[in-house]
């Protein structure tokens, strides 16, 4: 991660949903964040608060006040935009990253989900993105010309074969981004997702098989596979005045991984040195 500020979120205010430990992808970002000027509040579910260590997360930013939300309860949204306000007064930015899977959790197959669970990945980890921004909307915690982004992974386009009902609830996900992006715009308030390489965090590492998909992608990527530390490079910029005209987007953070076919490193892996 870059050490050097530049300034970019100085006087801006925001909440990140998302940071567990620091591991996580929010955590980086809270950390970037801090570095570029905001002041912010970090979210996460009650439990998140026992087993992770954001408090120590909330001490390196600065004292950053900590809300507990579940992402998928509209009251406990409003609750938390009410207390951010109270902190901050208006906000100008909102980082979703947020993602939960029971059935990759607990290796149910594709073709056999459970439905109640499939229900929790599409609200936890897609619908929430719809509920943030509503309730905030509502709240009246957003300022003019804000940014929102939130976390999503190329299974929306593409199938992996372990991301089984991800996939889906991230396809939802950019969809919404471009549903509410537009409706946003009147505002100058820009939504985009960030598709990002694999990470080895704590919901990135429950997946079936991760190490390899994350050994794939890395002989696939032209740059190497994204760390959370250069994520958060990259949201900061989105964050920024610097990226006002970008809405609606799903930008792909990969180090070049989805514009790829084959590369030489992969096929001397998996077949030796070219013929
Ligand atoms: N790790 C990867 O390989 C990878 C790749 C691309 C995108 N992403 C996305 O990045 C985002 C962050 O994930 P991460 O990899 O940093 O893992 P992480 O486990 O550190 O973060 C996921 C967070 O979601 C929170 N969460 C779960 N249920 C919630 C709920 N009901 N309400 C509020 N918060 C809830 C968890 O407590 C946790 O803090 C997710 O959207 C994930 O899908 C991850």
């Amino acid at each position: 991660m870059s050490q050097k500020s530049h300034g970019l979120l100085q006087g801006k205010k925001g909440i990140i949903f998302g940071p567990l430990d620091d591991k996580s992808i929010a955590w980086h970002i809270a950390l970037a964040a801090f570095r570029e000027g905001a002041q912010f509040a970090l979210s996460n579910v009650k439990v998140a608060f026992r087993l992770g260590t954001i408090a120590q997360l909330g001490k390196l930013c600065g004292d950053a006040p900590l809300v507990a939300c579940d992402a998928s309860s509209s009251e406990d949204i409003a609750t938390a935009f009410n207390e951010v306000k109270e902190k901050f007064g208006k906000i100008d930015f909102i980082v979703h990253s947020i993602g939960m899977s029971k059935n990759i959790r607990k290796d149910r197959p594709y073709d056999d989900l459970n439905y109640d669970w499939y229900h929790e990945t599409l609200d936890v980890s897609a619908m929430s993105l719809h509920r943030i921004v509503a309730g905030a909307l509502k709240a009246e915690a957003l300022n003019d010309g804000g940014s929102i982004v939130a976390l999503s992974y190329i299974g929306a386009q593409r199938t992996f074969s372990s991301y089984s009902d991800m996939g889906d609830a991230k396809a939802l996900l950019e969809s919404i981004a471009r549903s509410f992006g537009y409706r946003l715009g009147q505002r100058g308030i820009r939504l985009n997702t960030v598709s990002q390489s694999p990470t080895k965090t704590t919901a990135g590492s429950g997946i079936e098989g991760f190490d390899a998909l994350y050994d794939f992608a890395e002989k696939i990527s032209p740059l190497g596979n994204a760390t959370a530390e250069d994520c958060a490079d990259y949201v900061v910029t989105l964050l920024s005045d610097l990226t006002r005209k970008v809405t609606m987007q799903n930008l792909f953070h990969d180090g070049g991984f989805s514009t790829m076919g084959t590369s030489d490193r992969l096929l001397e892996a998996l077949y030796g040195q070219k013929q």
